[in-house]
């Protein structure tokens, strides 16, 4: 791999954009890549997913735009197909995958953001869809996402007038959970992702699928789906050990590998 680094350490892996000369921008060869590698992760093993870019100024400052400057229209909508379906494949990742912003989040790489279940950043880090002023309209899920996670009006605004925001704005609105310095942003990830793997990983990979898939349905079929995933988590090794350590107070053991039941 040229552009990515994958790092698996015990139960978490760290998924690192790695093409710092052009502040981890994402060409078609990034994409194709990052695609690969997430298809190879060993879900059996890893129960959480941290992506990051590399270097200390930017996670991802968007989709490369030399490789789109010369786009056709049918090239342009197979490019943004492309980074759809690897962020789609991200967002539907049976883990959770968080997303530790050490920098510009612009464009694509907002947009790689918010496919992820979770987003921190660092002091330094910049948001924002500036599209617009390049003559495209966001084209990674963009207009989508942003709309969903935050507010369709907030989300208007800074698609329209594609203005970059600072940490503290992108958390007042929602954007991310979390601000931390630049030296602690990794660490302050990776204990989390570490806190999510000891945790029984039927019932998380069920509180993501019941979480995303029931934002797309009424509240009366969400529920439906909800019951069934609760009900899932029944007579599994991990349901059983669980309750059986709460009633008799004993500490629960991490099973290394998963298992449906
Ligand atoms: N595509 C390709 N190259 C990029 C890039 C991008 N999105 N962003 C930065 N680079 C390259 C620069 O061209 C530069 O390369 P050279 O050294 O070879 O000239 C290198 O990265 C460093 O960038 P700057 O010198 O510009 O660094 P800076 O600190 O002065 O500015 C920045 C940083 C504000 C992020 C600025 O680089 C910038 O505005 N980048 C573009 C951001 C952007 O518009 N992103 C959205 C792209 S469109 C998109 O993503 C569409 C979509 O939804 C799919």
């Amino acid at each position: 791999m040229s552009f990515i680094q994958y790092e698996v350490q015990g139960m978490v892996a760290v998924l690192t954009i790695d093409r710092p000369k052009a502040l981890n921008a994402l060409n078609s060869a990034v994409l194709e890549e990052m695609d690969a590698v997430i298809d190879a992760i060993d879900l059996n093993t890893v129960r959480c997913l941290v992506i990051t870019g590399s270097g200390e100024k930017s996670f991802v400052a968007g989709a490369d735009i030399g490789e789109m400057s010369t786009l056709t229209k049918a090239e342009g909508e197979a490019f943004g197909k492309k980074g759809n379906d690897v962020f789609r494949k991200i967002e539907t990742l049976p883990i959770p995958v968080i997303a530790a912003i050490n920098g510009f989040a612009l464009g694509g790489g907002n947009e790689l953001a918010m496919s992820c279940d979770i987003r921190i950043c660092s002091d330094n880090a910049v948001f924002g869809q500036p599209e617009v002023g390049l003559g495209i309209t966001p084209g990674f899920g963009g207009t989508q996402r942003l709309a969903r996670l935050v507010s369709p009006g907030m989300a208007k605004q800074l698609i329209y007038t594609g203005r970059n925001i600072k940490a503290d704005e992108a958390k007042r609105i929602g954007l991310v959970n979390e601000i931390y310095t630049q030296e602690e942003l990794m660490p302050a990830a990776l204990k989390m992702a570490s806190g999510i793997a000891k945790n029984a990983p039927i019932a998380v990979r069920n509180c993501k699928k019941a979480i995303n898939e029931g934002l797309e349905l009424g509240m009366d079929e969400a529920l439906v789906l909800e019951e069934k995933l609760f009900g899932d988590c029944f007579e599994t090794h991990d349901q059983v050990e669980g309750m059986g350590c709460f009633m008799s107070r004993e500490k629960p053991k991490p099973r290394p590998v998963f298992t449906n039941n």
